[in-house]
């Protein structure tokens, strides 16, 4: 949530603030701000609003001779309100009461309310709600202790605070110089031909420069206009890290062409499969490879429960895994929300493995459940699609979806991908386990292969058209309920939060089965009379064991007086008997089946919001990654 950057350089910083913010802006975007260093003050400019909004105030400025000679260092921030309604003057930079000091933030101040007391007590005084502002007020205190030290005075400053922080600061004494610094908050530093760099993620710099940096909890690390860094640990020990180069490109950060990163990203499915495949399959000996599990088959077959800890849509790629690991693996498996599972007291030995699935690597509560399972002995594999992130820090092991960047709040191919990779793994450990056998293996491994193809049939122009018109038919209810049976079951729940996440259409699945203990009674009684009145239910009904059951629980909706889209096997005739509504998958085995149906199930999301006038790719009241608890 919220995100940061920051530039010095010989280069005129505006463009690339603004243009850095723009590319955080999935981070939160209730308003935003920068902090200019001119020859002898610190300007800053913020607004409520989109980062749009800034551009313009900036330009303003720019063009009434406010800003100067062109700055060459400076901090932004776009935000995600979490102290403080999204204002002007609850928007970053915040400063001091001299106006030297200008700081921008990411994370949570837990300590916030005791240190702004003392602070007031000692005569601060303070212009916004936000926990951010006492660490500028700190550090007017800590510098005015040791003058002429920036640097010293961040690591006092940061000494005193508790809670999770990404932070650059710039002072009106030291032009050409920002301090960052970070605890339990994602930050990148990067070194660009012309200047340096800091940024909440690498999408911001990525532009600039595909050389990066990542800073260990509480180091500090000062940059220099003329192009060098300075980092400390916490101890104010200089050191020198190692160079990170970042994989993907800025033509993946664009919308290349595609009106929203939601259909762009949707589309980039077949490919993000093709590589979650790639090198994952040794054809002499017949096995699923994960060389970074690092357990042996005799570690592996120790191993006498999994949980898996995760939150939203990572959490119901777990909800798969655990169907997939159960049923090869033999393995009493868990899922658990990580947000419940750190705050009660799990069953965690050194035989439990635990699997903490994160697109972002950097959800509070799935850090935090990962910290606890190290604690307890437990070996924690994660799954992320962030290098570099903070999940990669604290996990004994680290398995990289081949997601690539993903910008659009919803999560789409990361789901996709986290679901191939948990496939992939569960064959993997089926196979260490000695429960499946090369020749198993190797089918499903051809069965995978051919996914991508299968995903595209999914996207061309009819499948989507036929997608658009059942969306157009549930746009203006009130609810929609999704059912489904087995993994099918698992597909509607995610089905149903990418809807009401990004439509804001309040939507609700269960497993077919349930129906019947109470969800039944929300179906419209009026919807047998007034087409207007029918309740949407989505009804995902893939070829399985319980197919005939799903046809029933269907009639059973109907006869109440819904209206059933559903997810069918192409060539289904008995589906096409029982509603007009049918959206057609590919034939593909049941326990691969999430991962078609899935994506009509995303672009139906999407044609709903689109239809109500949502914005895809920018959610009310959501931010892509979620740093705070
Ligand atoms: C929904 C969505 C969220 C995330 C959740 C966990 O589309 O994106 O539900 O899945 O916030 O995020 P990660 O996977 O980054 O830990």
């Amino acid at each position: 949530m919220c995100g940061i950057v920051a530039f010095t350089g010989t280069v005129d910083t505006i463009p690339v603030l603004l243009g850095g913010l723009r590319r955080l802006e999935y981070r939160g975007y209730d308003s935003a701000g920068v902090a200019l260093q001119l020859p002898t003050e610190i300007k800053t400019i913020k607004r409520q609003g989109k980062v749009l909004q800034l551009h313009e105030a900036v330009d303003k400025a720019i063009a009434a001779g406010e800003l100067g000679q062109m700055p060459t260092t400076g901090i932004g921030h776009t935000r995600w309100a979490t102290h403080g309604i999204p204002n002007e003057a609850n928007a970053h930079p915040h400063s001091d009461c001299t106006g030297e000091v200008a700081v921008v933030h990411n994370g949570i101040i837990e300590n916030h309310a005791h240190l702004r007391a003392a602070l007031s007590e000692r005569g601060h005084r303070f212009f916004s709600q936000t926990d951010t502002e006492v660490i500028a007020h700190l550090i007017e205190e800590e510098y005015q202790a040791t003058p002429g030290d920036l640097a010293q005075a961040v690591r006092t400053t940061v000494a005193q605070l508790s809670g999770s922080f990404a932070l650059a600061i710039c002072h009106a004494k030291h032009p050409g110089v920002l301090v960052v610094t970070r605890n339990d908050s994602p930050l990148v530093v990067g070194k660009a031909a012309y200047g340096v760099l800091a940024a909440s993620d690498t999408p911001a710099i990525i532009e600039h420069t595909r050389r990066v940096y990542f800073l260990d909890d509480r180091d500090v690390a000062v940059l220099h206009q003329n192009g060098t860094i300075d980092f400390f640990d916490p101890a104010g020990t200089a050191y020198s890290p190692t160079a990170v180069t970042i994989e993907w490109d800025l033509e993946d950060a664009e919308r290349g062409g595609y009106p929203d990163f939601m259909l762009k990203e949707i589309h980039e499915q077949p490919k993000v499969i093709k590589d979650t495949l790639a090198g994952r399959f040794d054809d002499k000996n017949h096995q699923i490879l994960f060389e970074e599990l690092a357990l042996s088959a005799q570690e592996m077959s120790d191993v006498d429960r999994v949980i898996i800890v995760a939150c939203g849509t990572s959490y119901h790629a777990g909800l798969i895994g655990k169907d997939l690991l159960e049923a090869w693996g033999r393995l009493p498996v868990e899922v658990a929300y990580a947000s419940e599972f750190r705050y009660r007291n799990p069953l965690l030995t050194a035989q439990t493995l635990v699997i903490a699935i994160s697109q972002s690597g950097e959800t509070a509560d799935t850090l935090e459940a990962v910290k606890l399972a190290r604690r307890a002995g437990a070996h924690v594999l994660a799954i992320t699609n962030v290098v570099g992130s903070r999940i990669t820090m604290e996990a004994n092991n680290v398995v990289f979806i081949k997601a690539h960047i993903e910008i659009a709040v919803a999560a789409t191919k990361s789901f996709l991908a986290q679901v191939a990779q948990l496939t992939l793994l569960a064959a993997h450990i089926a196979q260490q386990r000695g429960e499946v056998d090369g020749r198993w293996v190797s089918e499903l491994y051809e069965h995978m292969q051919e996914l991508p193809a299968k995903i595209e049939e999914l996207l061309t122009d009819t499948a989507t058209a036929a997608i658009e018109r059942c969306a157009a038919e549930c746009a203006a209810a009130q609810t929609a309920l999704f059912i489904g049976r087995g993994v099918g079951a698992t597909t509607c729940y995610e089905g149903a939060l990418k809807l009401k996440e990004i439509s804001y259409l309040h939507a609700e699945a269960f497993a077919a089965g349930e129906i019947k203990h109470g969800p039944i009674a929300l179906i419209d009684p009026e919807g047998l009379s007034d087409p207007r009145r029918q309740t949407p239910v989505i009804a995902v009904t893939c070829q399985s064991a319980t197919y005939d059951k799903m046809l029933a629980n269907i009639e059973e909706m109907q006869a109440r007086g819904a209206k059933v889209i559903a997810l069918a096997t192409v060539g289904d005739e008995r589906i096409a008997q029982l509603t007009p509504y049918v959206i057609s998958i590919p034939k593909v085995r049941e326990c691969l089946s999430p991962i078609l149906a899935s994506v009509p199930l995303q672009l139906f999301a999407r044609f709903v919001a689109l239809i109500r006038g949502a914005n895809v790719d920018q959610p009310r009241n959501l931010a892509k990654s979620v740093t705070v608890e």
